[in-house]
């Protein structure tokens, strides 16, 4: 079969080459992929916004499914769009998009299934927000409603903090805010769920332990993410019910009763505090870079499982996992995630000989003249499988200081909470 993947991250190259492995797959298209996919499969030059020219594309080249990547086309509605026209695709609806495109939608379903997650108000003007602050806690946390890459999230540790981010977020630094969400901070360790859906049945998708903060011990501002390990360490199968029961399967039912379902990959952004899930944020797509760290523990088909999910008989395929410990490091631009330079060659990629579970996934890189160059902040990402953490993440950074880019920076510290003890 012939497959579509629309993104041009990370996590669709990591896809992309989880896909070309199936013998079930002829031949794949990426919309508009980078450097890496290009090598795998065919780039397709559409912006990922351009619903009706992707439209076109898949029906004059008969595409006979399509993976949607990022979060963005499917809280637009991507999927309903292209499913209009028979068009199979791997991906939630926009309703269910929602858990994703809007934390009140998220919050208020967490109120209504007794879904458990951080103490919350929403607060539709800074003047309610900041009579409301005056009695809170510190620290707190205030969050644009909507979408905001990974950013639109203040942790506030002082009065001077909380009024900053009311202000910011009103006026509009993450898009138009309507609403504006004050919710109580929750100490624990985070954790990436997922789960893989068929609109009927899902199954486990693995966990793994992101960092999202740019500089190591966990400083500085937030990021799309540095880097992770998979499995995380908070994984057992006491918590994993816990999840499925308090979290997973109470949201299940409350996009049913909504006469929605969730088709694709659900991934629930947990603090567990004390053994105990709550939930802090859901998204509604495979996590980057925990993808490229999930995907090459995969036995099973992912082509099979795509197929099996557009088909709603996930239930007939079992998914097996290899035991090794996977990490994850992202080579990043200078001055990510502020202002970094683009266009920046990347030299000595080609030379790199890569060993037997040993990956490098491309996020921001384009090829120019059979030459590779930076074209975003998170670059190339280095993963590794062994038998233990400190290993795979020894030989990541073995592989990034082969490269020696005097381009780019990362975090020597992935995986420190389980590593470096
Ligand atoms: P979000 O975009 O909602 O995932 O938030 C980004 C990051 O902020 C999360 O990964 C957490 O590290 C942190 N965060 C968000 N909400 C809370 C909370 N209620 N308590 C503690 N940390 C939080
Ligand atoms: N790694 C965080 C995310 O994909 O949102």
């Amino acid at each position: 079969m012939k497959v579509g993947i629309i993104g041009s991250g990370g996590r669709e190259h990591a896809i992309c080459e989880s896909l070309k492995k199936s013998s079930k797959v002829s031949k794949i298209y990426c919309i508009p992929g980078n450097a890496g996919t290009n090598l795998i499969a065919e780039n397709v030059d559409l912006g990922i916004e351009d619903f009706k020219k992707i439209k076109n594309f898949i029906i004059s080249n008969n595409i006979d499914i399509v993976v949607v990547g990022p979060e963005k086309p499917l809280v637009e509605g991507i999927v309903d769009y292209l499913e209009s026209y028979q068009i199979k695709v791997f991906g939630p609806n926009k309703i269910a998009s929602q858990l994703e495109g809007s934390k009140t939608f998220t919050k208020k379903l967490c109120k209504k299934y007794n879904i458990p997650t951080a103490k919350f108000g929403i607060f539709e003007s800074s003047k309610e927000a900041l009579s409301f602050l005056k009695n809170c806690n510190l620290p707190i946390v205030i969050k644009a409603d909507g979408l905001a890459a990974g950013k639109g999230v203040y942790i506030c540790e002082n009065n001077k903090a909380c009024l900053q981010a009311v202000d910011e977020i009103f006026n509009g630094k993450f898009g138009e805010a309507k609403k504006i969400l004050i919710e109580e901070f929750l100490k624990g360790e985070e954790m990436s769920f997922f789960v893989i859906c068929d609109g009927i049945s899902y199954k486990n998708f693995g966990t793994a332990q992101d960092h999202k903060r740019v500089f190591e011990g966990d400083k500085g501002k937030n990021t799309g993410g540095m880097g992770a390990y998979s499995p995380s360490r908070l994984e057992n199968n006491d918590l994993n019910k816990k999840i499925l029961n308090k979290i997973i399967n109470p949201t299940l039912k409350g996009l049913n009763d909504l006469n929605s379902t969730f088709k694709g990959f659900l991934y629930a952004g947990l603090m567990v505090v004390k053994g105990e899930p709550y939930l802090i944020e859901y998204n509604v797509r495979m996590g980057d870079p925990e993808c490229q760290t999930i995907l090459p523990r995969l036995k099973t088909d992912f082509a099979e499982i795509v197929l099996a999910c557009v088909n709603k008989n996930l239930d007939s395929i079992s998914l097996n996992w290899e035991e090794y410990k996977s990490l994850c490091i992202v080579l990043c631009s200078n001055g990510y995630p502020d202002i970094y330079k683009k266009n920046v060659e990347i030299k000595n990629l080609s030379e790199i000989n890569l060993k037997k579970d040993e990956f490098i996934f491309h996020a921001g890189t384009k090829e120019f003249d059979n030459k590779i160059f930076s074209n975003g902040g998170r670059v190339l990402n280095f993963v590794v499988k062994s038998e233990n953490f400190k290993k795979s993440r020894d030989r990541a950074i073995n592989l990034i200081d082969q490269i020696n880019w005097d381009g780019g920076f990362y975090r020597k510290d992935i995986g420190f909470k389980i590593i470096d003890k």
